[in-house]
């Protein structure tokens, strides 16, 4: 436990110069092109805060016994630390560091968004610890006046102010984090992507988070531990709640929206640390992952409101979740078939998706259309905002294959196309081709644009097995039209078939 030097100047200039690194981290991460000097500035900044941390740290019990020292006097402070704590806390963060090490080396690709859940909601999960150890002992964290009164034992009272961060930084904290789980557990597939709609949920939700608030102004007047634990508890219930009514499609837009509710736990537990670098940097996720939640929405023709009301307006009958019904007739084709296909059309659009990025297709992939555009082929990419499993799936690896960014097209500018295209090559993408989310009011995906393949003259699908459904689990009429020719086999396999069929 610390208390961090308020008025020392030290820390607040190297608290400030660590803000001014998170936000040019942040200006970088928004282009591929600046994204790696993005990413240095991100280290350069954390490196700067975590070092200001521990030469800052004041050892709780010293602090309280040498009150009378100069507090923020740098020196002094420097030779009041304990240099124990400190080894403790650097062997914390040698840990953590291993452990964060070995599982970037070892993540896959299509693993990231479960792996950025469960980050959050580490996140959430340490705004309550502070939290509560705050409340446990707020003589050590500098908000609470030690009182003695008449009759009675002395107590800790806690500022009024410092309770209300106290109070909405372990609600978001708890929310952060039950939620991050659940939503670990639906993308990680240990939980069924499809939403669970308890009756009344609307009811039972508002009625808890009003009784959240109700509960964190009440804190303001009575600082009874039961009031702490009360809103600590009922707000891991509404994130549990809140996630799990939310179906597999619309995922993404929960993960960017937990990103967004631990950086506003982390800036409320910055008020409560007296720690700027942490308000600064909780500030800038929690706004920067607001933003990226409504422009998911926006894309995905989703209420932004509905999705962090908890699937407001998602209505019960789950839509064709399932399998996909085999019973009905479709068309079986063969990389040499697909190959004579593209060589006579005038323009391919492919659209790549999660499957093409389990395979790792990606480079046979750019190898097939050269060959294509040799035989005088015009061959674009469609991109769909939420195709793969994270932001910018698609667009990374298609770069990695040093496929030419002039060739590729964002649903809107490109999907106009489809009527006037030859071939529409599907490549592991289902869901954002499925035409369900135009027609079927019941689907999980319904509202959401999709891709027009099924206008293109022919569609040619790449996926392992008619059997295997999409993220969404539900079946594509596609696969069933008379302009539809299923290619199935490994991604990568049959592109490399089709690649010597084209030779
Ligand atoms: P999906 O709908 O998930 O479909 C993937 C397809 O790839 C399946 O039909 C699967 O069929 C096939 N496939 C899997 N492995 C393959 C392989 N090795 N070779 C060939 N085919 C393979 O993918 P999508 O169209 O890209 O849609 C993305 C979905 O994920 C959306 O529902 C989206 O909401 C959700 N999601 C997106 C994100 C972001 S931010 N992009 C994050 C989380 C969730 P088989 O099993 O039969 O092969």
């Amino acid at each position: 436990m610390e208390h961090v030097t308020a008025g020392s100047s030290f820390a607040a200039l190297a608290y400030l110069v660590a803000g001014v690194c998170f936000i040019l981290a942040l200006r970088g991460l928004s282009s591929p092109t600046s994204s790696q000097r993005g990413n240095r500035f991100g280290m350069i900044g954390m490196t700067i805060a975590v070092v200001t941390t521990l030469v800052t740290h004041v050892p709780v019990d010293q602090l309280l016994v040498t009150e009378s020292t100069p507090a923020f006097d740098y020196t002094a402070i420097l030779q009041r630390v304990d240099y124990l704590t400190v080894l403790e806390l650097l062997a914390a963060i040698g840990i953590g560091a291993v452990i964060g090490l070995v599982t970037a080396r070892r993540i896959a690709m299509t693993a990231m968004p479960q792996l950025v859940a469960a980050f959050h909601s580490l996140v959430g999960l340490a705004a309550v610890l502070v939290a509560a150890a705050a409340f446990l002992n707020p003589m050590a964290f500098g908000i609470a006046q030690l009182v003695v009164p008449m009759i009675g034992e002395p107590f800790a009272y806690i500022a009024p102010v410092s309770r209300v961060e106290m109070g909405l930084g372990v609600a978001i904290g708890a929310i952060t984090f039950s939620g991050s789980v659940i939503a670990f557990l639906k993308l990680n597939g240990n939980m069924g992507g499809a939403p669970i709609l308890l009756p009344g949920r609307h009811l039972i939700n508002l009625g808890t988070l009003a009784a959240i608030l109700l509960l964190v102004v009440h804190f303001t007047q009575d600082q009874s531990p039961w009031v702490f634990w009360t809103i600590t508890a009922l707000s891991f219930v509404i994130g549990f709640l809140l996630i799990i009514p939310i179906g597999g499609a619309d995922m993404p837009v929960v993960v960017s929206m937990l990103n967004s509710y631990s950086g506003w736990a982390a800036a409320a537990m910055g008020f409560t640390l007296h720690n700027s670098a942490m308000i600064i940097t909780g500030a800038l996720v929690g706004s920067s992952g607001a933003i990226l939640s409504y422009i998911m929405c926006r894309a995905m023709n989703r209420s932004f409101i509905s999705v962090i009301a908890g699937g407001f307006g998602a209505e019960s009958g789950g839509g064709g979740a399932g399998a996909a019904k085999t019973d009905r007739p479709w068309k079986r084709g063969s990389a040499e078939d697909a190959a004579f296909l593209m060589q006579q059309a005038e323009q391919v659009i492919i659209v790549p998706g999660y499957g093409m990025a389990v395979a790792q297709a990606q480079h046979v992939l750019r190898e097939m259309a050269d060959k294509l555009k040799e035989h005088g082929v015009r061959v674009k990419y469609a991109i769909h905002p939420v195709a793969g499993r994270m932001p910018g799936h698609m667009n990374v690896l298609l770069a990695e294959a040093n496929v030419p960014y002039d060739e590729v097209f964002e649903l809107e500018d490109i999907n106009s196309e489809f009527a006037q295209t030859d071939v529409a090559f599907v490549i592991g993408a289902n869901d954002v081709t499925n035409p369900a989310a135009k027609t079927d009011k019941t689907s999980p995906i319904y509202g959401m644009p999709v891709l027009d393949v099924e206008k293109a003259k022919t569609v040619l699908f790449v996926k392992r097995s008619m059997g295997g459904v999409g993220y969404a689990g539900v079946d594509n009429d596609v696969f069933y039209m008379d302009n539809t020719m299923m290619l199935l086999a490994d991604a990568k396999k049959m592109v490399e078939e089709i690649v010597k069929s084209l030779d």
